[in-house]
């Protein structure tokens, strides 16, 4: 049943391109159209929206803090991203006219449930982007989009997050297309671009095994440090937990802005830095300050381990640990980004004995508050 690799965390990373791939079929055509039938929260109601908010908890929460940059940017209605669990409790201020995605790979989580319930209430429209059939939190939702990463057995989640990822961009771009918002040929081209991501997924893969030879030789640090900026922020955030959850180790993820607002306190010679570095074209604003963020804890002794496109020469000088991932338009890169930082927490979690398909203290369906 593991098709055989050693752990379903291994098959569920390896699934990753056909679980993109199945995300989007029927639902992009090559033209740089979309259609999303199962969203049948009526053209009129969307056109309305003036506020999306979105909840989630855990891997989930870190695919709705990309979905922001990706709804503000492509659709200008402001979006929050909060974790379920705060949400409720903070009497937030929601109606008729707020869109609420609830993001959720079981559909069972009871905080995310929980907060669906209190927007509906106030009479908030609810989205689920769901990869459970007929669980509770698409059952109670005014509409669903499902991720099609089929069952994820592994408690980290990995295919789950790559496709939560596809169907926010998705409602981002619906919700884009049917508002008239920005709707031409940046979009276009993103639907171009969002139909061979799965390849590029693939080709990720395939260049992992230096990164697994890496991890193997950290296997006794106490600490590691993960940097992003843009949406490698949330990429960081996402490559710290993973970590945590699988090696046991103490790992966080840092806006790299941030660093010199405090965390720069914690380098120390030998402590490996993850840095996820946005495209030199695009933003390249960021990618030069992340550079020269490199430098800044190189220079005090940091091990960098850097992510970086193809073809990005600037970080060549400053990483000790290179890691390449392809040339994708901004807001999709962590769909290739988060890839080597899966394989990294698998083979740190491996290689220091522990469980990797079910990590202590944890379980894959949260159904407690
Ligand atoms: C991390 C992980 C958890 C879940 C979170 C939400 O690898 O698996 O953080 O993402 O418990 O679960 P769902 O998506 O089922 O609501």
């Amino acid at each position: 049943e593991k098709g055989g690799y050693d752990y379903f965390m291994l098959k569920e990373i390896a699934e990753q391109p056909k679980a993109v791939a199945d995300t989007l079929l029927g639902r992009i055509d090559g033209s740089g159209s979309l259609t999303l039938d199962e969203v049948r929260i009526p053209p009129r109601v969307l056109r309305e929206i003036d506020k999306v908010v979105i909840v989630a908890c855990g891997t989930a929460f870190h695919a709705g803090m990309i979905a922001k940059y990706a709804i503000e940017h492509w659709t200008r209605i402001p979006c929050e991203v909060e974790l379920a669990s705060e949400f409720r409790y903070r009497d937030p201020i929601l109606d008729a006219q707020t869109l609420v995605i609830a993001i959720s790979q079981s559909g069972e989580t009871m905080d995310t449930l929980m907060a669906l319930r209190h927007a509906r209430e106030q009479g908030s429209k609810v989205l689920a982007i769901c990869n459970t059939n007929g669980s509770t939190i698409p059952r109670e939702s005014d509409a669903v989009l499902y991720t099609h990463a089929g069952p994820e057995v592994a408690v980290a989640s990995t295919k789950a997050f790559l496709t939560q990822l596809v169907a926010c961009y998705l409602v981002a771009l619906y919700l884009g297309q049917t508002r008239g918002t920005k709707w031409g040929d940046e979009i276009r081209a993103v639907i171009r671009d969002l139909s061979s991501i799965s390849g590029a997924v693939e080709r990720v893969l395939g260049t992992m095994e230096p990164v697994r030879e890496l991890a193997r030789t950290l296997a006794s640090k106490n600490t590691v440090l993960f940097l992003g900026r843009h949406v490698g922020y949330p990429v960081a955030l996402e490559g710290a937990l993973k970590l945590k959850e699988l090696a046991y180790m103490h790992a966080e993820g840092f806006a790299a802005g941030e660093l010199k607002h405090g965390p720069i306190a914690l380098i120390e010679e030998d402590l490996p830095v993850v840095v996820v570095v946005p495209s030199p074209r695009g933003r390249s604003v960021l990618h030069d300050k992340i550079v020269s963020n490199i430098q800044e804890i190189r220079a005090r002794g940091a091990r960098t381990i850097v992510i970086a496109e193809e073809g990005d020469e600037a970080v060549v000088p400053y990483a000790d640990h290179l890691i390449r991932i392809p040339v994708t338009p901004t807001l999709l890169q962590p769909l290739v980004a988060t890839v080597p930082l899966q394989v990294f927490a698998c083979e740190l979690a491996t290689a220091r004995g522990n469980e990797v398909d079910q990590p202590r203290n944890l379980a894959k369906s949260v159904t407690v508050e």
